[in-house]
């Protein structure tokens, strides 16, 4: 049985949806445990809810960056991770933290990666008057929100749209795309070699609904 790390920093609905089709699906995998920081009280209650292991973790109460980084390696590394699941996680995490989980670390940002990385993306998206927006999960690398990309969901963004409307949709374009690929994870079907992704084929046994064919890495979700 795989441990899941994930760490959140809001309402944590990204983080209910995973839970969900982890219990649902019986992956080969639990989510061991989610750390928050101190706005992230919703998503922590979720997960209580749900039966999992809880940390809220503040960084203002830490003096620097490196300390802060250092508890919250702690507080992972306690529960033996084999993928730390960033959901809504809303800090800049350092290099060598990167490196310390390169390869078993994942995000997911609401946009089409490498367009509008960053903050406050529908408003980007629309000012730009992309026709298409959504979301990417992706390894994570030193830059922001940057990472070889392992599916993408996209959504039409229609004439009447605000930032309202826009974000519902790829919020729930999100809600199917990482429960995806985070099975893909923790059936073995994707790893990070390199700068890029791997595809592996189902171990013996495997072959079932979770295939992460050409189709599901690009979900089209009107
Ligand atoms: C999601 O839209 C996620 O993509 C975004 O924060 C939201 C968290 O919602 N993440 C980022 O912007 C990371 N760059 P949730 O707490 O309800 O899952």
């Amino acid at each position: 049985m795989q441990n899941i790390v994930v760490l959140i920093s809001g309402r944590g609905s990204n983080l209910g949806s995973i839970a969900q089709a982890c219990r649902q699906q019986r992956w080969p995998a639990r989510i061991a445990a989610v750390i928050g920081g101190r706005a992230a009280t919703p998503g922590l209650a979720l997960a209580a809810a749900e039966g999992i292991a809880t940390r809220q973790l503040a960084h203002q109460d830490f003096a620097a960056r490196e300390a802060y980084e250092a508890e919250l390696a702690a507080s992972i590394d306690a529960y033996d991770p084999d993928w730390v699941v960033l959901a809504g996680f809303m800090r800049i995490l350092t290099p060598p933290f990167v490196a310390r989980y390169l390869g078993k670390m994942v995000n997911i940002h609401p946009s089409l990666l490498p367009s509008f990385p960053g903050l406050a993306t529908h408003r980007r998206a629309l000012a730009a008057g992309v026709r298409i927006h959504g979301a990417t999960v992706h390894f994570v690398t030193p830059g922001l929100d940057d990472g070889p990309i392992i599916a993408q969901a996209a959504v039409p963004v229609h004439a009447g749209d605000d930032e309202t409307t826009l974000a519902a949709r790829v919020l729930a374009a999100e809600h199917r795309l990482y429960p995806m690929v985070v099975r893909w994870l923790v059936e073995g079907r994707a790893q990070l070699r390199a700068d890029r992704v791997e595809w592996l084929p189902p171990v013996a046994g495997g072959e079932g609904a979770c295939s992460p064919t050409d189709d599901a890495q690009l979900l089209w979700c009107p």
